[in-house]
């Protein structure tokens, strides 16, 4: 397993840095030592929430501050040696309702970021939080980041300019940008407020609130879930070498769930939690992406990680986690 010890005392920013993967990633970075700083919009009914960083308040600096204020960023920016580029609208739903706010969020943040790091911090690694969205409808499983992009919603299209934008300043600057297409991660610290992000989250909320779960078909269709900590764990792995500089890489459990088996766990894990099946509604089936599981072979032979949680024990302890601190989320 990856030895990150080297971030001690390293400087690192973060934006979208009190979200659900920004805060896990700030948790480890903290307790290891590195002098981190959160750059986080709060804007609402996102994902940014101040008691992700419980814990950690006293040794994190944090800045209420927009990836679209290039004059906030570059100033924060300045002498960072590591930023984690996380900030985004992270519903594809909304993304494809608002398309311009996406544009600017996913696009013109983006590039300020890039800017921002050029001018400011040109030697400092910088890892893109890109999403399996890219790929769009599946044509082959498992993925490789060589499958072709059919996506299906304006998010999976801004990503992917996120992606090029970043390649762009490594290949034309040399600046040292890696891109992660991020499957479907889950835990604790997602918000919970609505059911636009990851299902699973959302379908913890729905047991531990003695509501049904609802499965569209015949709950076949397979995902791949991957634990916020092994998301954290992966994103500071590939920060560490130089080899990831100029590249893209899948970043999944490499495991396929069908979503009936998700549902079980969950079921099992609150009992007395019922689960309905019910016909597709003809409006979610136009974004049903296929099956999805992502070949992790082109990350696992570059860095030292390997996924550690199963779908069982990921699950277990972000239904603890909401159990004992459910009133900051709900
Ligand atoms: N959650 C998923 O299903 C998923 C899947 C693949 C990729 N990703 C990507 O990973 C990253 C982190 O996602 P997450 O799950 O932690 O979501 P999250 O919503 O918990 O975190 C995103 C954070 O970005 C902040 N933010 C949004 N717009 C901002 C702006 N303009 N300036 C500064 N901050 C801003 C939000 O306040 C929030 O705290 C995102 O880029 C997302 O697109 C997420």
């Amino acid at each position: 397993m990856i030895n990150l010890n080297s971030l001690r005392d390293s400087r690192i920013l973060i934006t979208g840095g009190a979200g659900m993967i920004g805060s896990t990633i700030a948790q480890l970075a903290a307790k290891l030592g590195a002098q981190v700083t959160i750059f986080d919009a709060m804007l609402p009914a996102y994902g940014g929430n101040s008691y992700n960083l419980h814990g950690i308040h006293d040794n994190v600096t944090f800045i209420q501050g927009d990836i679209r204020d290039m004059d906030l960023l570059k100033k924060n920016v300045n002498g960072q040696d590591f930023i984690f580029s996380l900030a985004a609208q992270v519903s594809y739903v909304d993304s494809n309702i608002d398309p311009l706010l996406d544009l600017d969020i996913s696009c013109r943040g983006h590039i300020n970021t890039l800017i921002a790091c050029q001018e400011n911090c040109p030697e400092a690694k910088i890892v893109f939080a890109s999403s399996r969205f890219v790929y769009g409808r599946i044509d082959y499983n498992p993925v490789d980041e060589n499958h072709p992009f059919n996506c299906l919603s304006i998010y999976g299209i801004h990503k992917l300019a996120g992606e090029k934008y970043y390649k762009f300043y490594h290949d034309a600057y040399g600046m040292r940008t890696t891109s992660l297409r991020i499957a479907n991660p889950y835990g604790p610290r997602q918000q919970m407020k609505h059911s636009k992000y990851g299902i699973v989250n959302w379908f913890i909320r729905l047991a531990l609130e003695e509501q049904p779960l609802t499965i569209f078909g015949d709950g076949q269709q397979v995902r791949d879930y991957i634990f916020v900590k092994d998301v954290a764990e992966a994103m500071l792995a590939v920060s560490l070498t130089r080899e990831t500089d100029g590249q893209v890489y899948n970043l999944g459990s490499g495991t396929g769930t069908p979503f009936i088996d998700m549902s079980r766990i969950i079921a099992q894990l609150i009992p007395g939690t019922e689960i309905k099946m019910v016909e597709w509604p003809a409006d979610r089936y136009f974004v049903e992406t296929g099956n999805y599981i992502s070949d992790i072979s082109k990350l696992t032979n570059t860095v030292d990680w390997f996924p550690q949680t199963s779908p069982e024990q990921g699950i277990a302890q972000t239904i603890d986690y909401y159990r004992t601190c459910r009133e900051h989320y709900w």
